[in-house]
């Protein structure tokens, strides 16, 4: 898993891709920049809410290529949960490119908390190389439709592929945390408390739990639960004043999440497994709210839903 690479648009999936020569993706960029008029580049960054986009003009593309082939640097990262670098339309993730990321983080500036350029300066700041490379598993679409698969009753494998009917990985980007850790593909980005008019209305635990319980969560408190009769137990996490983020307890005590749109994780940002999620690391999401109990099929279909 642990590997040097040089700053390219690393490409990798769930079905293992060699990576494609440098001179191909330097010309495809190229190819981009003057055939292309407009791209969309977001940040991989929040999980409870969508990250923001913006549109590149074909002028900002071309400087973007140049920054991308000036500088190298090795691009893993442990992180599972926060900064993992820039989406950017057509092609696979932007990370290790200090030069191009600062570049599209000042056009960010403007749309984003204060908080969170500074977790992204941070991040741009740190020597990842000894990281482990987690995939960004590039999204297939199946046939199934994710609208409202629910996961059992009783405790939830880690499972991504067959979960929900393999929802979270076919419908990777429109199912978040909150989906992931209720076990309920809704394909709409799930918000607490949104279905039931109940919508939670700061980052903060009080705030986002109130909302949890209006669709049907039960609050548990802060000690560690062991395994339910029916149901299955999530944590909260809080990013003070920015986000928020769930993960789940499944088999074993194991605990699994899936970061914003991207793919299911069972490791934490410093890329150990969860088994006490109090001590384990989401910054900076890291505030631990505490443990809530849920039982899917006691969620109604529309509470998740509505948008
Ligand atoms: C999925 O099912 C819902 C009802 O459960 C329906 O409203 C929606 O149109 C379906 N979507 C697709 C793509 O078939
Ligand atoms: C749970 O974690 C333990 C320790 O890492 C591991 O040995 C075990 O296989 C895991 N169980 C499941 C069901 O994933
Ligand atoms: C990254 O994860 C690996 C594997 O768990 C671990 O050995 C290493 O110490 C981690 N590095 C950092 C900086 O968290």
């Amino acid at each position: 898993m642990r590997r040097k690479s040089a700053c390219v648009f690393t490409r990798s999936s769930c079905v293992a891709l060699r990576p494609l020569p440098m001179f191909w993706r330097l010309a495809g960029l190229v190819a981009l920049a003057t055939h292309v008029q407009a791209v969309e580049v977001s940040p991989i960054l929040f999980s409870g809410t969508h990250d923001p986009t913006l549109t590149l003009t074909a002028h900002q593309l071309r400087t973007l290529t140049a920054k991308v082939g000036s500088y190298q640097r090795p691009g893993p990262r442990n992180r599972t949960v926060g900064y993992r670098g820039f989406r950017v339309e057509g092609f696979p993730v932007l990370r290790g490119c200090k030069d191009a990321e600062l570049f599209l983080l000042d056009l960010f500036r403007p749309q984003l908390p204060e908080e969170a350029v500074r977790h992204i300066e941070e991040e741009l700041s740190l020597d990842h190389s000894e990281e482990l490379d987690l995939p960004d598993a590039l999204e297939f679409r199946g046939k199934v439709n994710c609208s409202h698969e629910v996961g059992p009753d009783t405790v939830p494998a880690y499972d991504p592929q067959h979960d929900d009917a393999g929802c979270f990985v076919t419908h990777q980007s429109e199912n978040n945390c909150y989906n992931y850790a209720t076990d309920i593909s809704t394909d709409t980005f799930a918000q607490p408390g949104r279905g039931t008019g109940h919508k939670w209305k700061a980052n903060t635990c009080a705030a986002v739990r109130v909302a949890a319980e209006s669709d049907g969560l039960e609050w548990k408190g802060t000690s560690l639960p062991t395994a339910a009769p029916t149901g299955h137990y999530v944590a909260l996490f809080i990013w003070p004043d920015t986000n928020f983020h769930w993960i789940r307890m499944d088999h074993a005590g194991n605990w699994s999440h899936k970061p914003g749109g991207t793919p299911v994780r069972n490791t934490d940002n410093k890329g150990r497994k969860i088994h006490d999620p109090s001590k384990s690391d989401f910054s900076p999401w890291s505030q631990f709210c505490g443990y809530m109990h849920v039982v899917p099929s006691m969620v109604k279909p529309d509470r998740l839903k509505e948008e």
